[in-house]
């Protein structure tokens, strides 16, 4: 790491909180936990790349940042395209000139059923999005990262990369391979001033879970069983991510860090 770059200990705590001068790319930001990192990081002073593959839709959560009195910029990336990314990470280096923290949160789940019937396209595409592109996107970060000796990258794993939900076995199956990616880039990356982290949200009411909140079985199985009595929100995601990407985590690597209400505590969905 670059110590030169690393605020002072005699900084309090507070401080170490601040990310004036940094720069962020968060995927997946239009809505949902990426929106809710996209404005907490802004809100500690980080410049912010705002993607998804909607271009219209990050915009508008840029503009919500600016008229915060935020730092914040819009790209289309379908983190599928290896282009897409490509553009992605040159943008942000010309837009604001450096880069400092990717958060990998775009990910798909688009089958639930049993493991064995689904389709081998809906399977690889599943691995593609949510394994795959985080390896490559952060391949292209880290190629910047390490001449700076400088970075945190915080992927969005999941609870269920630990045991898998049910009929969400491919899904979980992707959560854990990123897990063990995060492991791996942080041990490689760690003397080139990388850190790597990830954040295994429980169940947390967005679009992407309205499938398990609408459940009335399940939403009653959390409120009695879950020590939270509840589903999480996307702003109890942020606050986590604002640690791990500033210098309050500087000795923070390859760990995968459960927000889920004590989800774990109890038995699997
Ligand atoms: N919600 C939960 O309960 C929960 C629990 C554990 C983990 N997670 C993880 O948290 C992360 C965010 O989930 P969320 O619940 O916030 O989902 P969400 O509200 O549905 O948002 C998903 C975001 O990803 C974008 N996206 C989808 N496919 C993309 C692609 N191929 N390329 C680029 N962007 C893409 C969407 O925007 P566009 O449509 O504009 O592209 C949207 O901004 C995911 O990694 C998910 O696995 C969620």
């Amino acid at each position: 790491m670059n110590l030169d770059r690393l605020m002072s200990f005699e900084n309090n705590i507070r401080d170490r909180f601040n990310l004036e001068g940094r720069v962020a790319v968060i995927t997946g930001a239009s809505k949902g936990i990426g929106a809710a990192i996209a404005k907490g990081l802004a809100e500690f002073g980080a410049s912010v790349v705002v993607s998804s593959r909607k271009l219209e839709a990050v915009e508008a959560v840029a503009e919500e940042i600016r008229s915060a009195g935020g730092k914040a910029h819009a790209e289309a990336c379908h983190v599928g395209d290896p282009l897409a990314r490509k553009e992605l990470i040159t943008n942000t280096l010309n837009h604001f000139g450096s880069l400092d923290i990717l958060v990998n949160n775009a990910a798909i789940n688009p089958y639930y059923g049993p493991f064995d019937t689904i389709s081998d396209e809906a399977f690889y595409k599943t691995f593609q999005v949510n394994l795959d592109a985080v390896r490559a996107l952060s391949n292209l970060a880290a190629s910047h990262m390490k001449k700076e000796k400088w970075g945190s990258i915080i992927h969005l794993s999941s609870i269920e990369s630990f045991h898998p939900g049910k009929g969400m076995g491919v899904y979980s199956l992707t959560k854990a391979t990123l897990n063990m990616l995060t492991m791996t880039q942080a041990k490689e990356w760690g003397r080139e001033g990388i850190r790597v982290n990830a954040i295994a949200p429980g169940l947390i009411e967005t679009k992407f879970s309205a499938a398990l909140t609408d459940n009335a079985s399940i939403m009653r199985h959390i409120e009695e069983n879950v020590p939270a009595g509840r589903v999480g929100q996307p702003e109890e995601i942020a606050g986590l991510a604002v640690f791990l990407a500033s210098d309050a985590g500087s000795y923070c690597t390859g760990s995968i860090y459960t927000v889920d209400g004590g989800f774990m505590l109890t038995g699997a969905l």
